[in-house]
């Protein structure tokens, strides 16, 4: 049986919603107690920073996801940085700042352009602004700071170096005793075609990318994931759950942008559907630091999903549109719901991402043809997506 919290359309499709906010964690524990859930995996940074792995574990509920402490490699910026600074793990240099004053000084005196400021807390990942010029920069410090546009997630900042080059996202599945990386994928998390327009929580992705190749996947685990893991279990933090490192390739090195102690979103879209093996084995495996006896299975096809969104969306937008779903060919396509809502058996739009539409195949055209011949005939009032998702694989194909 599966339980959903809050859940949408497609988990009502295939289990059970219980309406319990994500932050809600006595409400979660008592769920889980009243369902006899025996497996809890925890999808957002919210529950997590909120200590939901703490109250379970504390109440012998197997439970998926890092602890309170060991989330603040997402929920704290600051943290993250100097934990990546002192075990070696090739980050943008960065300095912390708790006062306007001292942040608009440390910025009075910088001469390079772009510099990026971020909010130290989390920021539905609207916490970032890279700022072009001065003007910009002491803008940024005031939004953070002065105005508090992000509440108290930005009373401390982080301002760092920008670093250029392409990003991607690699997932680890992480016990206390080892880890083990998933397939590299990319986001695209600008609205527009090209990477053009503001952000979004990410309009497409695609699995695996020949942008990281065997022997940098090699490095990344030598030079990321592992000191990065050993550096937390020195500083008395032993991480669990899924690790996201947000990646930026510039020059052959990665740099990491981000950790995230969870899934990405869509990445996940386009990594799991590669997974051979039962992802609940592996879970279980992890819930008693097994995971080193499983032998994970990743198919070598290529996996596409493009994000159907609602028009206006990161901005402003409507919900309630309904949703056509047409048939499709379950082999090499799939429909995984985001903002959707079940109600008296029809599908609506709840939401500014709505639906991802995934393709699947040995090649990377056919799998993007896939996903976009679903895209296509998926029907609601205001739907857009991108035209371009996956194409920039094709470069580091040539
Ligand atoms: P985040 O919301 O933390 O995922 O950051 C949003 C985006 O900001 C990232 O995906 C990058 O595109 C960009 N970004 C963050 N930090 C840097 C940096 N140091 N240099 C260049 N781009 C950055
Ligand atoms: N794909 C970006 C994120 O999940 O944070």
């Amino acid at each position: 049986q599966l339980f959903s919290a809050p859940g949408n359309a497609g988990t009502d499709l295939c289990g059970t919603n219980l309406p319990i906010k994500d932050t809600d964690v006595s409400a979660l524990l008592e769920a889980a107690e009243t369902y006899n859930i025996q497996l809890t995996i925890v999808g957002p940074e919210s529950a997590l920073a909120g200590g939901i792995v703490d109250t379970f574990e504390a109440n012998n509920r197997p439970i998926i996801g890092p602890n309170q402490l060991a989330a603040q490699v997402e929920s704290s910026k600051q943290f993250s940085k100097d934990i990546m600074k002192k075990y070696h793990v090739p980050t943008a240099s960065y300095e912390v700042f708790h006062s306007n004053e001292l942040a608009t000084k440390f910025i009075q005196s910088q001469t390079q352009y772009p510099i990026v400021i971020k909010a130290d807390g989390l920021a539905a990942g609207k916490g970032v602004i890279i700022a072009y010029n001065e003007n910009e920069a002491l803008e940024a410090i005031k939004k953070c700071m002065i105005d508090d546009a992000f509440e108290s997630a930005g009373k401390t900042i982080v301002i760092e170096e920008f670093l250029s080059g392409e990003e991607a996202s690699i997932f680890a599945f992480v016990d206390e005793h080892s880890f083990q990386m998933m397939p590299a994928a990319q986001d695209h998390k600008r609205i527009y075609n090209g990477d053009k327009g503001p952000n979004t929580g990410g309009m497409g992705a695609y699995c695996p990318t020949p942008l990281i190749s065997k022997s940098m996947t090699e490095k990344i685990k030598q030079d990321i994931f592992i000191p990065f893991i050993n550096g937390l279990k020195k500083e008395g933090i032993h991480y669990k759950g899924i690790l996201y490192a947000g990646l930026m390739i510039s020059k052959d090195t990665p740099y990491v942008i981000e950790f995230n102690a969870r899934f990405g979103d869509p990445e996940t879209q386009v990594v799991l559907p590669l997974l051979e093996t039962d992802l609940v084995e592996i879970f279980i495996a992890m819930t008693t630091n097994d995971l080193a006896s499983i032998s994970i299975k990743w198919s070598k096809e290529t996996a596409v999903c493009v994000v159907l969104a609602s028009n206006g969306y990161p901005n402003d937008y409507e919900k309630g549109k309904q949703i056509q779903i047409p048939e499709h060919d379950q082999t090499n396509q799939s429909i995984i719901h985001a903002g959707t809502l079940l109600k008296n058996d029809s599908i609506y739009t709840n939401g500014g991402r709505v639906i991802g539409a995934v393709g699947t195949d040995s090649s990377l055209q056919t799998a993007i043809d896939n996903a976009y011949s679903l895209a296509k005939t998926i029907e609601f009032e205001g739907k857009y997506f991108r035209d371009d998702i996956a194409q920039k694989a094709f470069k580091h194909l040539d």
